[in-house]
């Protein structure tokens, strides 16, 4: 197969670069373009073709964090024109309903509806602007010497082989990269908490069933409505894990969803053929510390968190700014100090997205043979956040995404 180089020849692969980027996902598109800004070259390695990368459907809200940061990075102009911006959400258990008042509880904050796959597009269109690099269907990635002081990557690209001499790798492959399993086991410590269930999602040209996103807790399982635009719209159900995308029709998806929302949401649901259909599990996962020698590590390469609340694209997001401003004191300054810092700043707003990704998604999921007192703690977590304005407002500060 011909590897697509997306407006690279190999003669275009360095020899020596600032910082080699492993993954052209979010997190390393983004470090990759604030990178180049910032005057410091970077050479991102995808093991997937760009088409590929592209087509993956990831969740859709942004923190006001992360549109700040999109913009800073010159990104923002598409986002700004489409995206929905959104100072509500509703959640509903069983038939009660409960409007979270986002901007009321939080002094004027929002989120912004824009789908992940539109982030990864933009920053592609911008790193082809920029003249960035960006080599996909790098196989065999391998990292070399990370702690000592002249760190190299080795990769193959169709029949070659290349090998890029670097200041810093940085770990941006995701939960099944190689990054993080090239950290000895005995300098890494891991959490991890997987959830008896998954998500199953559904995409369709329908117009969303609501003007803001509602997470529905039930009986039956969780379901949640939400959007692409004002003529796209994702829903999810709660499903068991060893459940197949080939048994569920449209239609026993939709009806799903029906019995799980509240009776005046499900009679205004408009159906329609799905474009796409996919189930996911739930996990929680952290890696300690993010970083080994040279190698730093972002987004979901070091941790995960169940999609309840939309947090992997925001810590993604948060741990390239801790990121990028680090490598730029460094190359600019010869300031160490925020590389040094760099583990413990992203770890400290990680665990806190992780409190907050675990709490809805045990507030509002059904859990197989969980038991009765366990069912009484939803219940009563529901009747205090209706009841009071404090649990309100610790749920939309949160939710608008805690600050950088
Ligand atoms: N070599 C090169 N690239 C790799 C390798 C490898 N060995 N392994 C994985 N990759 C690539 C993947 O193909 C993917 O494109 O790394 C990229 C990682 O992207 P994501 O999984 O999207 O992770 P990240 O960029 O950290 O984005 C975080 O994406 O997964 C969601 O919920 C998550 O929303 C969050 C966001
Ligand atoms: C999505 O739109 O896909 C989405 C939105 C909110 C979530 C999770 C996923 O909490």
């Amino acid at each position: 197969m011909t590897p697509d180089l997306s407006g690279c020849s190999p003669a275009d692969v360095p020899a020596r670069t600032g910082v080699v980027i492993v993954g052209g996902g979010p997190s390393g598109l983004l470090l990759s373009q604030l990178l180049h800004l910032a005057g410091i070259a970077n050479v991102v390695l995808e093991r997937r073709s760009r088409a590929y990368v592209l087509s993956r459907i990831r969740a859709g809200v942004l923190e006001q964090g992360a549109v700040d940061l999109l913009r800073r990075a010159g990104v923002g102009a598409r986002m700004d024109r489409e995206g929905l911006v959104h100072d509500g959400v509703e959640i509903s258990f069983h038939d009660r309903r409960l409007r979270i008042d986002l901007a009321d509880l939080t002094e004027g904050k929002t989120v912004m509806v824009y789908g992940q796959t539109e982030v990864t597009a933009d920053l592609y269109e911008a790193r082809d602007a920029m003249g960035g690099t960006v080599l996909h269907e790098a196989e065999h990635v391998q990292l070399h010497d990370l702690e000592g002081g002249r760190p190299f990557v080795t990769f193959r690209l169709g029949e070659r082989y290349h090998r890029i001499e670097c200041d810093f790798v940085a770990g941006c492959d995701g939960f099944h990269g190689v990054s993080r399993r090239s950290i000895p086991a005995d300098r890494l410590r891991l959490f991890e908490m997987v959830y008896p269930f998954g998500w199953l999602g559904l995409l369709a040209d329908v117009p969303p069933v609501h003007d803001e996103l509602v997470y529905a807790g039930h009986e039956r399982g969780f379901a949640l409505c939400s959007m692409r635009s004002r003529t796209r719209s994702r829903y999810y159900v709660q499903c068991p894990l060893d459940e197949k995308v080939e048994d569920w029709s449209d239609d026993r998806f939709w009806t799903e969803l029906v019995s799980r929302l509240p009776a005046d949401i499900a009679g205004r649901l408009v159906t329609g053929p799905s474009i796409e259909k996919s189930i996911a599990p739930l996990r929680s996962f952290v890696a300690e510390p993010m970083r080994f020698g040279r190698l730093f590590l972002a987004g979901d390469a070091a941790h995960i968190v169940p999609p309840t609340g939309a947090k992997g694209l925001n810590l993604a997001a948060s741990d390239i700014h801790y990121l990028s401003e680090a490598l730029t004191a460094h190359y600019r300054r010869g300031d160490d100090s925020g590389l040094a810092a760099y583990s413990d700043r992203a770890l400290a707003r990680v665990w806190k997205a992780e409190r907050f990704s675990w709490w809805m998604t045990t507030t509002l999921h059904a859990f197989p043979d969980r038991g009765a007192f366990a069912a009484r703690m939803q219940e009563a977590e529901f009747d205090y956040l209706a009841s009071s304005r404090a649990a309100r407002q610790a749920l939309a500060e949160n939710y608008v995404g805690l600050p950088y």
